[in-house]
């Protein structure tokens, strides 16, 4: 067996990789949940960190594992690669598959995961906006994906809508850039594959009635396009209303994209000049709050925090120039006094981020209901108490304890609809 990557993790090489993935005993593997797939995937928690392993035929693996690990160096969202295990023989000496190791995206769920009995049309269309985001993230670095679907994504809660992980690559390719044809090739098969799974949930009931599988499955590619166009676009401008430039480059912000460069071009009047957004970067507002707290969260919570930030900072009577020194106090004061009510026990229900997103809203619905504005600290007890407590475990896996299979039932406790625990397997 050789293991090649970055599996800085000594115990993974000691994994029985002598003994197919299906027959790993249980007291190694933990029951998370995951997406419809051909291949057999299992999750193994090693020193706290949870990976996922997919057996796959050796090629395979080593060019899923190179695609993912150039997605991540462009700082796309998609699952991290962290080697691959190949020359695998069996017991009696036949030869195994190889096998594509990543990290377990914490608190990700698949999509069947998301919703308990049938899926709400609102729902639907917060995974139709990610997934668009995330075709048009990848798109903008020359990625086809070549089998896009909500199968082969992961979501995470990102302030009331969901944030999109690429977590298949296998069938994709990175070109110097995409032409339309390759981007149309693309939609197609994505708004097929969701047209597909949203039937399946439809012939299982799973589907809130009125939700349109193939009407859904178009509207990824309107959603698409919109985007696409708004990013890419080119804008021509005088020097009149050369506003509309800088109208553009917020609108960019606010989608959550930042534009490195600009190519300008003079058109042959000569009064008028072609401005092309060239690099665009998603995660122009996690990049800034990164930037003044050291906090690395999902775009939309960012961008929740960030108002909050606002708003204290002007309680504070702090000028904008004193952002720096605000964000400081805020992340004490206010971010991790939060954490700090919330108590171990309950962290690992939901992302510290979306925990204080859910907070901001509970103290808007608290300050609606009072006619008057609640103060902070009652609106995090109330939450913490009557909020919080009742909702379900969503980080991958709790407890301090490793090893026993019991010990993953125990610790584990997504609440999953009664097929999941079983989807995947062969
Ligand atoms: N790193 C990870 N973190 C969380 N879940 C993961 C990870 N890797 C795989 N999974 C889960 O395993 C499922 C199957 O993985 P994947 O789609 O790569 O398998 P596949 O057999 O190649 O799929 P397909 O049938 O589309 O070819 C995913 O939907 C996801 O739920
Ligand atoms: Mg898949």
């Amino acid at each position: 067996m050789r293991m090649t990557g970055s599996p800085s993790e000594p115990l993974l090489a000691m994994l029985p990789w002598q003994t197919p993935l299906e027959e790993w005993p249980d007291h190694l593997v933990v029951a998370l949940p995951r997406g419809i797939s051909r291949h057999i995937v299992r999750f193994v928690r090693l020193e706290g960190v949870v990976y996922a392993i997919k057996e796959i035929e050796e090629p395979f693996a080593v060019r899923e594992y190179e695609l993912l690990f150039d997605l991540e160096r462009r700082d796309l969202p998609c699952v991290e690669p962290v080697g691959v295990v190949l020359d695998r023989v069996g017991l009696h000496g036949e030869p195994l598959p190889g096998a594509l190791i990543t990290k377990h995206l914490d608190f990700s769920l698949p999509y069947r995961a998301l919703f308990s009995s049938s899926l709400r049309r609102e729902t639907a269309d917060r995974l139709i906006d990610a997934l668009a985001l995330l075709l048009v993230q990848v798109h903008l670095v020359g990625f086809s994906w070549n089998d896009c679907s909500l199968s082969n994504t992961l979501f995470r809660r990102d302030a009331g809508v969901f944030a999109a992980y690429l977590v298949d690559a296998e069938t994709g390719e990175i070109h110097p850039s995409l032409s339309v044809g390759q981007r149309e090739y693309d939609l197609d098969t994505a708004a097929t594959n969701v047209a597909g799974e949203l039937m399946d949930l439809e012939a299982g009931g799973r589907l809130q009635e009125g939700i349109d599988p193939i009407v859904t499955g178009v509207s990824l590619r309107t959603r698409y396009d919109a985007l696409w166009n708004e990013i890419t676009e080119p804008l021509v401008v005088s020097r009149v209303d050369r506003y509309r430039m800088e109208a553009r480059m917020r609108r960019l912000n606010d989608l959550g994209f930042d534009v490195a460069e600009l190519q300008v071009d003079t058109q042959p009047d000569g009064e008028h000049i072609t401005v092309a957004p060239k690099v665009v970067d998603a995660g122009h507002h996690s990049r800034r709050l990164l930037q003044l707290t050291g906090l690395d969260v999902e775009e939309n919570q960012a961008r929740r925090l960030l108002n909050d930030l606002d708003s204290y900072r002007m309680k504070l009577g702090l000028e904008t120039d004193d952002e720096q020194i605000a964000a400081h106090r805020w992340v004490t004061d206010r971010f991790e006094r939060v954490m700090a009510e919330v108590g171990p026990d309950l962290r690992g229900k939901l992302e510290p981020a979306e925990i204080f997103h859910e907070v901001l809203e509970h103290r808007w619905f608290m300050s609606e209901r009072a006619g008057a504005s609640v103060p902070f600290g009652d609106a995090v007890s109330d939450y913490v108490a009557t909020v919080l407590a009742a909702k379900p475990y969503e980080k991958s896996v709790l407890g301090a304890r490793e090893g026993t299979a019991s010990d993953d039932t125990a610790t584990l406790r997504i609440v999953l609809p009664p097929e999941m625990s079983q989807q995947g397997e062969p």
